[in-house]
């Protein structure tokens, strides 16, 4: 047994590497080991013999297996101190330019549109992109049995079961962030509420989820003609040119009473876009003289108040502005696209600055 032992913490002592360790372990301790054939032995001592043996093999057993783990665990140390040493890292580097974000065309387009609303004068209105139906459709003069439920290809939230409710809705428009801001702040108001808005739809320009922009202005004599002329000016700024054509068509939102949509000219050739020019009009909001009754719900007296609400696409925009001819790209977080069409993250757009540079 002395011979084992001091056989065995020699070679231990000497291992250079857990490999070279792992074989010592077999061989004294692993099934057929030097020590564990020694254990078998016992059996045919006598039980005095044995008692004797028996104590001093497992001392000779602990011994070597305190003797391996604390082997491995210096040379563990030795491994982590050897790493420390060849692997570092210079944090003072600077950054490297090739990582760097950049801002998405969605991210991109709000900041332009609310600085041009910011400058006449909007401030920026929020609400929740889950909404009851009260705010997405009733005070919006869309009630239960209204066709214009079914238009909206409406997302429902599940309610537990039994809950009699109407159940919550995925927003199926900006709308609802007018009833929220006239119930908060009454009138006169001016706001602005980008935002995200959902519809079951999809091809080449609709995805089940896509961003609109609200504007909502009332006063005391506020006529279509304002509406106009803010459309056709915020156009000028947006596009960054001097002309630009839109078409008002007569049409119906059941919160606008008149109502019109607005088209823009524009063209579309070997997949890229360009407004302005061409024989194509592409719709990009829908707007109208907001409806008594709206004004009504939130508690703002129609015979006083009156105004005009629109609703703009901003990813229709966005495609428009910057020749994207694939709306479902925007969400699809390929990184090449996003590096093509992002923006970069320290220009600010700015009215006087310059919105896209
Ligand atoms: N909410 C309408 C839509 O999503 C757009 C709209 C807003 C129309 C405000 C008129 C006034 O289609």
């Amino acid at each position: 047994m002395d011979d084992l032992l001091t056989k065995y913490m020699g070679a231990i002592a000497g291992a250079a590497d857990e490999a070279m360790l792992e074989d010592l372990r077999l061989a004294a301790l692993g099934k057929k080991g030097e020590i564990s054939l020694k254990m078998r032995e016992l059996g045919q001592m006598d039980p005095t013999q044995r008692q004797v043996a028996g104590a001093a093999l497992n001392a000779l057993k602990d011994e070597i297996d305190a003797a391996l783990r604390a082997k491995k665990a210096a040379l563990g140390d030795a491994a982590l101190d050897e790493r420390l040493r060849s692997e570092w890292l210079d944090v003072t580097l600077p950054g490297r330019p090739r990582r760097q974000g950049t801002i998405h065309p969605v991210s991109q387009v709000t900041e332009e549109v609310t600085a041009i609303f910011a400058d006449m004068g909007f401030a920026v209105a929020e609400g929740p992109q889950i909404e009851s139906d009260w705010y997405n459709f009733d005070a919006l003069n869309i009630p239960p049995e209204h066709p214009a439920r079914q238009e909206h290809d409406t997302f429902f939230m599940a309610r537990a079961e039994g809950d009699a409710r109407p159940p919550h809705v995925l927003r199926t428009h900006t709308s609802p962030v007018q009833i929220r801001a006239m119930t908060e702040q009454g009138a006169p108001i001016r706001v602005i509420a980008p935002g995200r808005v959902y519809r079951m739809d999809m091809d080449q320009t609709h995805t089940p989820m896509f961003h609109q922009v609200e504007g909502l202005a009332i006063d005391k004599d506020i006529s279509m003609a304002n509406l106009k002329w803010v459309l056709e000016e915020f156009c000028r700024a947006y596009f960054e040119v001097d002309q630009v054509e839109l078409r008002f068509r007569a049409s119906h939102f059941p919160f606008t009473e008149p109502s019109a949509e607005v088209d823009i000219r524009c063209s579309w050739e070997g997949g890229q876009l360009k407004i302005g020019e061409g024989d194509k009009w592409m719709e990009i909001l829908g707007s109208g003289m907001v409806h008594p009754k709206v004004l009504a719900a939130t508690g703002v007296d129609p015979s006083i108040w009156q105004g005009f609400a629109f609703g703009m696409g901003i990813d229709r925009i966005a495609m428009l502005k910057y020749g994207i001819p694939d709306l479902r790209a925007f969400f699809e977080s390929d990184l090449r696209w996003l590096r093509h069409y992002g923006f970069s993250a320290l220009d600010m757009p700015t009215v006087s600055g310059g919105l896209s540079r």
